[in-house]
């Protein structure tokens, strides 16, 4: 009896440090941010590097380059997800317009477009703090 009580305390206490690594794990790490990097490069390969370039660059008065813009490595995290998730047109951006449109990217899940932008927000010369998916999900329920 005294076995039976003893092997059901360690399971309990098994099962409750398992739960709280798993809360731990939910928090951004160093090593969350690289695999975010990661994820979010292979997106930038397939969704926007037709229109944005491999360097970050754009292309002149067409696509605007993500390297070195205030906006994309600025604190305003809102605005650039609102831009990838209903696209943008016709607007200027550091005293230069751009005739191509930016198409909206609505089916991306909120993960994927936190990938995304962390991957560009630390990419090129650009250095900056990740964009987590609870971010993109306030986001996107504020402006359904
Ligand atoms: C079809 C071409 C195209 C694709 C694909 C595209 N973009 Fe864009 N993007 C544009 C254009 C054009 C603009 C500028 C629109 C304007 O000025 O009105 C823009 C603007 C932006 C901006 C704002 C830049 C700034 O300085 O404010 C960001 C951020 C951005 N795009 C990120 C992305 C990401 C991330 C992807 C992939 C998920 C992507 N774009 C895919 C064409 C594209």
């Amino acid at each position: 009896m005294k076995a039976i009580k003893f092997g059901l305390i360690a399971i309990v206490a098994f099962l409750l440090l398992n739960n709280q690594n798993t809360i731990a794990s939910a928090q951004p790490s160093p090593a969350s941010l690289k695999t975010s990097i990661a994820r979010g490069k292979e997106l930038y390969l397939t969704q926007c590097l037709a229109c944005h370039q491999v360097d970050g660059g754009g292309v002149p008065h067409l696509n605007p380059p993500l390297d070195g813009s205030a906006n994309v490595k600025g604190k305003d995290k809102i605005k650039l997800i609102l831009t990838v998730l209903n696209g943008l047109k016709g607007v200027e951006l550091e005293d230069e317009t751009y005739s191509a449109i930016m198409v909206p990217h609505k089916e991306l899940t909120d993960q994927q477009i936190a990938d995304v932008l962390t991957y560009v927000r630390n990419s090129w010369t650009n250095k900056a703090s990740q964009v987590t998916a609870a971010e993109v999900k306030a986001v996107r329920a504020k402006n359904k």
